[in-house]
């Protein structure tokens, strides 16, 4: 990050009252139960450093994607039910995220921490008006960002609100950064980057990246049939992104330029369709059948890429081998999870996806580093601007 912003250690909390952007944007059930409280944890830190330094955190977040609209099923009810068990105290949750009743609640509760509506309820929240993002400034003295999962997207409490006040990141964003940037600037050697999910297209400018530091970059899930496919070689029905194939083989070449060895599977689990009952069976890369696809990695490919991660001492993974949410084909990703959780290397997950298998599997806790961000982490590994963190205030 250049330059370093300020944090909340940086500047004088005591009286104050906070407004914190967060992510608390978890899945719920059916029920309306958080169903992966990750997010909720990741900002414990924060509005705990906020409260036990005099502070009253007025927490402002989105739920889903309402369209500036009010959404019942999409109200913040639930995620404040979980932070209050989470912190162990009363947490207020209400009904709106701006106006006189919210500046009521706020004078009300001065010893509480708030949590304040679903922000994406008002157009204003992702046109970044300038009203709204004064109306939601006029809440709070300081803004702190602690929402590292929506750092790339430029809104009214993300960026137009920070334009108005004090504005610092919180302890998240903070390790985020830290953590993130890290992997990018001096990560320990070998340095192993797992890269899976549909499209190669999401992944190229992280490849990019990563062909400046990786010692390895190892290929699966459906973005790799598209680096097959530049190989000259058959890929049956499998998923493909046509417009990327001389794109993705100008990679390959860099990549054989800088020594960087990228690796695609050597096998694979095909599917006679993309159903969860297809038939399957496993056959070697170049011989997928016509008529059939690829939905997993297979075990001879499995066992190559756990000799790698073994000699591993970092890894960056991000994006599942396969069609995890499907028995037949979970083996590859979960495997190649397992090797990365019982490796000794520092292991760093990019958020999205690979988040959701790890849940899944049982092993989110036994990563160095969960990220909380799937599309703003890829942006910073893309080398990119976060908008939300350049507008806080320098160090
Ligand atoms: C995420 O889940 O990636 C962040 O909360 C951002 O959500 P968005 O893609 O709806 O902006």
């Amino acid at each position: 990050m250049n330059p370093p912003k300020k944090s909340i250690r940086d500047i004088d909390l005591d009286g104050r009252k906070v407004l914190v952007r967060v992510d608390f944007n978890v899945p719920l059930d059916k029920d309306r139960n958080v169903v992966d409280d990750t997010r909720i944890k990741g900002a414990l830190p924060t509005i705990e450093y906020l409260v036990d330094h005099g502070a009253q955190p007025i927490l402002v977040s989105h739920l889903g994607r309402p369209k500036g609209q009010l959404v019942e099923s999409l109200r913040m009810t639930p995620v404040g039910k979980r932070l209050s068990e989470l912190l162990g105290k009363p947490v207020v949750t209400l009904k709106e995220s701006i106006g006189p009743r919210a500046r009521e609640a706020i004078e009300k509760n001065p010893d509480s921490v708030i949590l304040l509506e679903n922000v994406r309820f008002y157009p204003g929240e992702k046109e970044n008006s300038p009203d709204f993002a004064r109306e939601l400034a006029g809440l709070a003295d300081i803004y702190v960002n602690d929402a590292f999962g929506t750092s790339h997207r430029a809104h009214a409490s993300t960026v137009g609100v920070a334009q108005k006040m004090p504005a610092v990141m919180g302890l998240l964003v903070e390790k985020e950064l830290e953590t993130l940037g890290g992997l990018l600037e001096s990560p320990e050697h070998p340095f192993v980057a797992v890269l899976g999910g549909n499209k190669v297209s999401d992944k190229l400018g992280v490849i990019d990246s990563l062909l400046e530091v990786a010692d390895t970059i190892m290929t699966g899930g459906g973005m790799c049939f598209t680096i097959i496919k530049s190989m000259g070689l058959e890929i049956g029905q499998s998923i493909v992104e046509e417009d990327q194939v001389e794109q993705i083989s100008q990679t390959m070449k860099r990549a054989r330029k800088k020594s960087v060895r990228v690796i695609v599977p050597i096998d694979f689990v095909v599917a006679d369709r993309f159903d969860v009952n297809a038939s399957s069976k496993i056959v070697p890369t170049e011989s997928i059948p016509q008529g059939w696809m690829g939905l997993d990695i297979g075990p001879a490919t499995v066992e190559k890429y756990c000799q790698i991660l073994k000699e591993a001492r970092t890894i960056f993974w991000n994006g599942p081998m396969g069609v995890f949410e499907w028995p037949k084909f979970e083996n590859g990703t979960k495997s190649v999870a397992g090797c990365i959780a019982s490796s000794d290397a520092t292991s760093i997950v990019g958020g999205g996806d690979s988040d959701a298998a790890l849940h899944n599997f049982g092993l989110a806790g036994r990563m160095s580093f969960l990220s909380t961000g799937g599309g703003a982490a890829m942006r910073l590994l893309e080398g990119k601007k976060l908008p939300a963190v350049e507008v806080l205030m320098d160090q």
